[in-house]
């Protein structure tokens, strides 16, 4: 099994590239096969998840052509089956946008019920009740979510209980095509689900007011192709910025929107870093100490969940106590253990974690819990005195893409390891 090799101590420097949204990505993938004419698919991320996606959508005869690395054609006028029921589906949450798009195209989708991160219980009764609202009849059966409208579909107005990216994001899907209007009260208001919603219009969709509480979507009759760029992804250039922070260096991310990074930006800001804005990038300066800090998680424009773990490996080397409270899955706080063996000190209560700031941490085993808090990990591994290594990481490449190429970019001492004879060798090349 692969892992990281992490030797420590040393600050980031230098400036990174940050790819294409990994979830917008997934959400765009699954709306492109809502046209029968090509749709080409720019800066998308190469990495696991979107990777099994296209995998989901060429098993139901979805055409996928990878132009290059980053750039994908997509070619849904050939599908052959509305039921995806292979086994490595599951690996993926984002497969039940299959259901948003099949069902919005052709009335009918069956999928197997997704897996994902194990972060909390994720249910999904709000994606079947917008579902339902719009006409069709939506059952869990033997493992499946099994939808099917009788007749077309039909606007509706759907109020969410909770601000939820996945519900928002598979509603809008199958209303895209829906006869009448369809409004979504109290809809997220996340940079990938705004993404969605200017690739479906510019497919020909009619949708409004994406980023706000109320998306109002117009039924058009038929969706066409089109050329679109995937937004940068918020959450890598955020993780970035806290390796800086962590590490103590100064590091700029480039190729990002800094107005979806703000609240990241803001905290950064409150424990002493430095922060210089420009049109497409932002650098962290964390040259002195950090100092603690509170924060909450909550929907865009709140502190994203996404970075929680991140934030607490960071404020794990600050000044102070520190409290970290998670709001919206109630299982985000795995990784704890695995810092508690570099030295935190950290208590959890609940939803929220007490951390007390120490000097520094200090290399260990550890291993990946899921993907963010994976990520987070290897941050702690880079500041940490010693080698580190990190297990499980294929958690991490669901969503980062050449995490360790782009952490060496900026001089850390991290590898790829698959064996006890690999760490001797990264052992001996450090030394
Ligand atoms: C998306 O998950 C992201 N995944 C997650 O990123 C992210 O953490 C999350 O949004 C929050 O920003 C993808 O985009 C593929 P939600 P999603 O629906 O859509 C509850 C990562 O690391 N809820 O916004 O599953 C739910 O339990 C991943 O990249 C219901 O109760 O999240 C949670 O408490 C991990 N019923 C809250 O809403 C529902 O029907 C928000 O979940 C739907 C959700």
């Amino acid at each position: 099994m692969e892992q990281y090799a992490i030797k420590g101590g040393n600050p980031l420097v230098g400036e990174v590239e940050i790819g294409g949204a990994k979830n917008a990505a997934l959400p765009i993938l699954a709306a492109a096969l809502m046209t029968d004419e090509t749709v080409l698919i720019e800066n998308m991320p190469d990495v696991r998840d979107t990777n099994i996606m296209l995998q989901a959508m060429e098993s139901i005869g979805v055409i996928t052509n990878r132009v290059d690395r980053h750039t994908v054609k997509i070619n849904g006028s050939q599908i052959t089956s509305l039921s995806i029921t292979a086994d490595f589906v599951k690996k993926i949450r984002a497969s039940y946008y299959l259901i948003g798009a099949l069902l919005g195209k052709c009335g009918k989708a069956a999928v197997v019920l997704p897996g994902g991160c194990n972060i909390g219980s994720r249910p999904i009764d709000q994606h079947m009740k917008g579902w339902r609202a719009l006409g069709a009849d939506v059952r869990i059966e033997h493992g499946m979510i099994l939808t099917e409208a009788k007749g077309p579909l039909k606007g509706n107005h759907i109020y969410m209980d909770m601000v939820t990216v996945g519900a928002t994001i598979n509603v809008m899907m199958a209303a895209v095509m829906a006869e009448g209007l369809t409004i979504i009260e109290n809809a997220a208001k996340e940079p990938h689900v705004v993404d969605l919603a200017n690739f479906l219009n510019s497919m020909g969709a009619n949708i409004k007011g994406a980023g706000t509480d109320i998306i109002r979507i117009k039924g058009v009759e038929k969706l066409h192709g089109t050329e679109y760029a995937i937004i940068p992804d918020q959450i890598e250039a955020g993780t970035f910025m806290f390796a800086a922070a962590a590490t103590k260096g100064d590091v700029t991310v480039k190729n990002v929107i800094p107005k979806h990074l703000e609240s990241i930006t803001a905290k950064l800001q409150e424990i002493g870093c430095e922060i210089e804005e420009s049109d497409d990038a932002v650098r962290v300066v964390a040259a002195k100490g950090l100092t603690h800090t509170q924060v909450k998680t909550l929907p865009y424009p709140g502190f994203p969940t996404d970075m929680q773990p991140q934030i607490a490996v960071t404020l794990g080397l600050a000044s102070g106590a520190s409290m970290v409270t998670e709001s919206i899955f109630e299982n985000r706080f795995k990784y704890v253990d695995e810092l508690t063996k570099m030295g935190a000190d950290v208590k959890v209560e609940g939803r929220t974690a007490f951390i007390y700031g120490v000097n520094s941490y200090t290399g260990a085993n550890i291993v990946a819990p899921d993907l963010r808090a994976g990520a987070a990990l290897v941050l702690a591994a880079l500041a940490a005195d010693g080698i580190s290594t990190v297990d499980d990481i294929r958690y991490v490449e669901r969503g980062y893409e050449d995490f360790d190429e782009k952490l060496r970019g900026l001089g850390a001492q991290i590898e790829k390891i698959e064996s006890e004879r690999d760490l001797q060798k990264f052992q001996m090349k450090i030394c």
